[in-house]
């Protein structure tokens, strides 16, 4: 069995970052998403693992992951040149996959307890297609699934107006070669798209048993920033262990379930987990609070920070109760002495500024 791994996208909903770096890349809790997701299928014990990436940030992805040894992978990229939809990137991956069944998996979805129980399912009967949903409060927003009385799929509806199931398709798929056939027959969507949904639905109309595994545990989708705070805060709270090796002086506290790694500095400081600090990031006269991660080499000074996720090389200075922030790398956010109350910006495109 294979994996095929969606990196590519536009990923114009995470705006300004995404014009710098793929979304895949973001990290949450430290760690960028696309590593989560590979971690996740070699745990499910598949080794050949397609990426696609996009024509823009395809040269970060693999600067990102090498050859994939680091995670005992091996890793074809494969360029699409435009994302002209999920199932068009399965037909450009069409060489990599030739008959094999495969596990398709969103590179910036993650799912509770990884992809090795849907793949111990597939691996049983991998002429049976299989879909990941995840039971949702309010399915308007998403692709669902109705299911039969024999716990086949019936049919996939997108964005239901009217209920019809909230049994949302979660971005992970196991498929059947079969696939590729029900790919040829389909058409571009109203949005110039070719569907995964479609595809699906080709697949059942065209006989071939596509069945449901519900996921019990959370579902991830970091698109767009609150999702990667959401994402943030759930990887954080699972994850994160007490691990201090980075220098903290006696003036500090640091306390709970925080990471601090090596080289970070910590001074005259209150550090309350769930939280990491990168290395090489000097945190002076602040709070850090729950649910927060500050990146490798920024620093923060005289600052409160909660609930936020602070990238690489910023400087923070001077200012208080940042909250639920996303702050891309190389950022500076400071005040100055003087007691004139002004706002100085110098802000890229599409950056979202909250003041109160
Ligand atoms: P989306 O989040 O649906 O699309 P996007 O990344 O273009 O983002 P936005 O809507 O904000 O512009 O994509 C889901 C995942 O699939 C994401 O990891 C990107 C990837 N993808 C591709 O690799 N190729 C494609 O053609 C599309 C549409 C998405």
């Amino acid at each position: 069995m294979k994996a095929l791994v969606l990196s590519g996208g536009k990923g114009t909903r995470l705006r300004p970052l995404t014009y710098t770096t793929a979304k895949q890349l973001i990290p949450v809790a430290n760690k960028p998403i696309l590593h989560f997701v590979l971690e996740q299928i070699a745990t499910a014990g598949i080794e050949d693992v397609g990426v696609i990436i996009s024509p823009e940030t395809g040269g970060m992805v693999q600067d990102a992951l090498g050859g994939g040894a680091g995670f005992g992978l091996r890793l074809t990229f494969i360029v699409q040149d435009e994302p002209l939809g999920l199932a068009h990137a399965v037909k450009t991956a069409r060489a990599f996959l030739g008959d094999s069944p495969f596990l398709m998996f969103l590179g910036d979805n993650l799912v509770q307890g990884g992809v090795a129980p849907l793949a111990a399912d597939f691996r049983r009967d991998t002429s049976t297609s299989i879909i990941q949903l995840k039971k949702v409060p309010d399915p308007r927003a998403f692709g669902v699934a109705v299911l039969d009385g024999g716990g086949r799929v019936a049919r996939l509806v997108e964005k239901p107006k009217e209920f019809i199931s909230d049994l949302a398709l979660v971005g992970i798929y196991a498929f059947s070669p079969a696939v590729h056939a029900a790919i040829e027959r389909i058409k571009p969507s109203w949005r110039g798209e070719l569907e995964i949904t479609d595809a699906i639905q080709e697949l059942i109309n065209m006989g071939h048993a596509v069945a449901p595994r519900l996921l019990e545990g959370w579902w991830l989708d970091t698109g767009k920033k609150d999702d990667i705070l959401e994402a943030n805060r759930v990887v954080l709270d699972e994850f994160t262990r007490r691990r201090v090796e980075g220098t903290v002086d006696e003036a500090s506290q640091v306390v709970g379930r925080v990471e601090i790694e090596a080289g970070a500095v910590v001074e005259r400081s209150v550090i309350r987990g769930p939280a990491v600090v990168g290395a090489g990031a000097k945190i002076v006269d602040s709070f850090i609070g729950p649910y927060t991660a500050i990146g490798r080499g920024t620093a923060v000074e005289d600052c409160s920070v909660e609930h936020s996720v602070i990238l690489d090389n910023c400087r923070l200075r001077a200012v208080h109760h940042i909250e639920d922030s996303l702050i891309g790398s190389g950022a500076r956010l400071t005040r100055d002495d003087s007691r004139r109350r002004v706002l100085r910006f110098f802000i890229g495109d599409e950056c979202q500024i909250t003041l109160s």
